[in-house]
């Protein structure tokens, strides 16, 4: 086993990527030797000796990537340091992001045998413009909840990087 810590994300449009960056760039900063990937890339996670997932919620549950990924590896997640963190609510704040908290929990309670030293949700980013079928569809039906919604960035960089930071000491 390296000494590395794998971060792995999944993503749609690229926000989960950019927190994974971020995560990975605070984590070397406290002096960890981190190697990141997207989750569908990834071989095997048996050589490393811990490891940071994230992944948007869609539709209230993980990008498929993520579940796929955790399945795949349960074997070697279940025997090392395994840390998750969720991109969710695009817009409001504190409160909508508590709101969304039970959507992470609900996915992770599909993994009973994953043990995450930390688990945390971050707000996520909102760019109808960028979005492809079938979200662009979704986001046009007037029941949608996406209906209307302008762009919105809700990603705290200060908390992300606070979250990753104390990260450090436990993985
Ligand atoms: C079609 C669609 C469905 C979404 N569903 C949820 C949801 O159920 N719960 C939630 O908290 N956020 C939801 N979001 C917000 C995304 O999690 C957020 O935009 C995230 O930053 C996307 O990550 P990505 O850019 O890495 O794909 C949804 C966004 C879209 C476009």
């Amino acid at each position: 086993m390296s000494d590395s810590i794998l971060v792995a994300y999944a993503t749609r449009y690229g926000s989960t990527r950019e927190v994974a960056e971020a995560i990975a760039a605070t984590l070397r900063e406290r002096g960890l030797e981190v190697d990141i990937q997207p989750m569908r890339q990834v071989q095997a996670v048996a050589s490393y000796r811990a490891v940071v997932i994230g992944a948007p919620l869609y539709i209230g549950s993980f990008l498929k990537d993520a579940r796929r990924f955790l399945s795949r590896h349960s074997e070697a997640l279940a025997t090392r340091p395994v840390a998750v963190f969720a991109l969710g609510p695009t817009h409001g704040g504190e409160q909508e992001l508590k709101g969304a908290r039970p959507q992470l929990d609900k996915e992770l309670a599909k993994f009973p045998w994953l043990k995450p030293v930390a688990a945390e949700m971050f707000g996520g980013r909102y760019d109808p413009a960028s979005l492809r079928f079938p979200d662009s569809l979704l986001a046009t039906l007037p029941a949608s909840p996406l209906h209307g919604l302008p762009t919105s960035d809700a990603r705290d960089w200060t908390a992300i990087r606070a979250w990753a930071s104390d990260l450090a000491a436990k993985l």
